[in-house]
């Protein structure tokens, strides 16, 4: 049996936490005002000025359209509504069936990996929000090349690794950023538009840490507890097969994300580059 993968399986526990917490159906970072006090009920709002940024990168409709990682299908319906014709990939059976009802016949999901995506476009345009650090950089790059429409756009609004990133847990992710300039170019793209958000999406950590701190931690310790009060050897099996499924180093991340000391807004910002992008093939328009 496959072992858990708490990065991507992570993001379907999500999709319920932010609906249940935020009556959110985003699953990515807000963008937050200066003096601003980040806190779940107003997670929702930065999402969507997340969302307000993202669109003024897209071309107008009417485009063809591909939300790589589409989530739960929210931009995608948003910009079925909008008079583009939408595609959307991504690999979670939850998420897929949750967009599937939003779009109904209007639009197409696909589940699959973006590496895997056999669908030949061509798309004006190839959106990934927040969903670029998932994906493989020279496969998708490669892929993207095929897809991508004479005169189209990548826009991707996403976290990346800056240089004083040296390997060891912080908070953020995605593809270093270097790297990422490098091999972008390496494939006949370059930069159209850049805006860096780092600031703004790093007060986004205030909220996560107060998820895991006030809500997630206490109750996992409150059932473990419980549990073994109560059923000792059930508790005994459940420990043996946690320990069985979930990999070791997926268990001490975990055990960092629930105490969540290091997931803070200035460690997201020593260590990370958030930026919104559109990129296009450097001898296009
Ligand atoms: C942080 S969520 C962002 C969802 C949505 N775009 C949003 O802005 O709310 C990341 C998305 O990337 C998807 N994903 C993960 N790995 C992927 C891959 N290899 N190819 C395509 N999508 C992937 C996840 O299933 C999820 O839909």
């Amino acid at each position: 049996m496959a072992k858990i993968d708490t990065k991507t399986e992570g993001l379907d526990l999500y999709v319920h936490v932010a609906k249940t917490f935020a009556d959110s159906p985003w699953l990515h970072y807000g963008l937050w005002e200066p003096g601003e006090r980040p806190n779940i009920p107003q997670l929702r709002m930065a999402q969507e000025r997340y969302v307000d940024l993202l669109l003024s990168l897209i071309p107008p409709a009417p485009k063809r359209l591909v939300d790589i990682g589409g989530g739960t299908g929210e931009m995608a319906k948003l910009l079925l509504d909008k008079g583009y014709v939408v595609d959307m990939v991504t690999p979670s059976h939850i998420q897929a069936e949750i967009a599937r009802d939003k779009l109904g016949a209007n639009g197409r999901v696909f589940e699959t990996k973006f590496e895997d995506f056999s669908e030949a476009g061509p798309y004006d345009v190839c959106l990934f929000s927040e969903s670029f650090q998932y994906v493989d950089l020279d496969v998708s790059l490669e892929k993207l090349g095929q897809i991508l429409a004479p005169g189209g756009r990548i826009v991707i609004a996403d976290c990346f690794r800056d240089e004083a990133y040296q390997g060891d847990r912080q908070p953020g992710g995605g593809h270093r950023y270097s790297l990422f300039l490098e091999r972008i170019a390496a494939h006949g793209f370059e930069i159209d538009k850049d805006h860096d958000v780092t600031a703004a999406a790093a007060q986004t950590m205030a909220v996560d840490q107060q998820v895991y701190r006030g809500f997630v931690a206490p109750l996992a310790d409150q059932v473990i507890s419980l549990l073994r009060a109560r059923r000792p050897i059930l508790a005994w099996i459940a420990n043996g097969l946690y320990k069985l499924f979930v990999p070791r180093t997926e268990r001490e991340n975990i055990i960092a994300r629930l105490k969540a000391d290091y997931r803070s807004p200035e460690a997201f910002e020593r260590v990370n580059t958030y930026r919104f992008l559109s990129l296009k093939r450097r001898n296009d328009d």
